[in-house]
């Protein structure tokens, strides 16, 4: 049976959700000055000033917790564009909020790999003692649960998050004891990444407003990288290495060209790829850069 536009279980499926901003709560903090100078401050990083619309909707929902009717408002006057506009991008991406959410989001990879590991037991579970489905908040209002397609991990399945922090290799009881250790107020270390903050801190923080002391700010767990070279050793141990890409003779010397100026050393030698890429490989171009928030998925970050 197919789910029905907007409702959780189709949003859940697709990833997109349809469903009209909830009018705000009465006791919603009201977006000040402040937030209207603030969203004036990312506007100026960028040239063109609707670019700015993206960490402007994270900004709200650092103030009220989800993009609620007023913050697209405000978005749309700081930026001169339509309500519809915004809305529009608003409805695109699951990360902004429809509704009010908890102090923490917490995203259970459901997805086929971190689903066969037990992804979906997890969520199953969860579930089930928060008395909640996707995309529903507790009654206490601690924690909102969601499903998540793929967080980019799966080296790691299976994976759940907290405010988009990484909870590495999980099972349904070291995922309820986190959830437990959620409920009565604190913040588990997650296995990498920054510390956790709540769903408004790592909002803010997405707004392009710093939350965390640098010097403190990236955790490294033992052996964070064991998963993600694990084909890599054991070609090392087989003596394996990947067969060279085919090359048609017309397109050889343009291939060349643009290996080159992409900097792939190999091709340009003419030598065959390795088996997979080393550690110092791995520097080029996909660290992020000292000083700026991390992204998902892409190993340890750096102190
Ligand atoms: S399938 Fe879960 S992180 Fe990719």
């Amino acid at each position: 049976m197919s789910a029905l536009p907007g409702s959780p279980e189709a949003t859940a499926t697709v990833g997109l959700d349809s469903s009209p901003v909830q009018p705000a709560a009465a006791d919603l903090p009201p977006l000040t000055e402040q937030t209207r100078l603030e969203a004036r401050e990312i506007i100026a990083r960028y040239p063109v000033a609707r670019s700015a619309l993206l960490p402007m909707l994270h900004l709200v929902q650092s103030y009220q917790g989800y993009v609620s009717p007023e913050g697209v408002a405000l978005c749309a006057e700081e930026l001169g564009l339509t309500m519809a506009e915004v809305g529009a991008v608003a409805t695109f991406y699951t990360m902004y909020k429809r509704r009010p959410t908890g102090r923490h989001i917490v995203s259970v990879c459901t997805n086929t790999l971190c689903s066969v590991l037990g992804g979906q037991r997890i969520m199953d579970a969860l579930s089930a003692d928060l008395g909640v489905h996707h995309d529903e908040t507790t009654a206490d209002g601690s924690i909102t649960l969601e499903h998540a397609e793929c967080l980019a991990a799966c080296d790691y399945a299976p994976v759940v998050t907290v405010d988009y922090e990484f909870y590495d290799q999980q099972d349904v009881e070291s995922a309820r004891e986190l959830v437990a250790a959620l409920r009565r107020g604190e913040k588990p270390l997650p296995t990498r990444g920054a510390p956790l903050t709540d769903f408004r801190g790592i909002s803010r923080q997405l707004a392009g407003f710093n939350q965390y002391d640098d010097r403190a700010a990236a955790i490294d767990a033992p052996g964070a990288l064991g998963p993600t070279l694990a084909g890599l050793r054991l070609a090392g141990e087989r003596g394996e290495s990947a067969p060279e890409m085919p090359r048609s003779s017309s397109s050889s010397s343009s291939d060349a060209a643009a290996a080159e100026a992409a900097g792939v050393e190999s091709a340009k030698r003419g030598a065959p790829e390795p088996a997979g890429r080393s550690l110092a490989d791995q520097n080029d171009g996909t660290d992020t850069p000292a000083g700026q928030p991390g992204t998902s998925g892409q190993g340890p970050g750096k102190a």
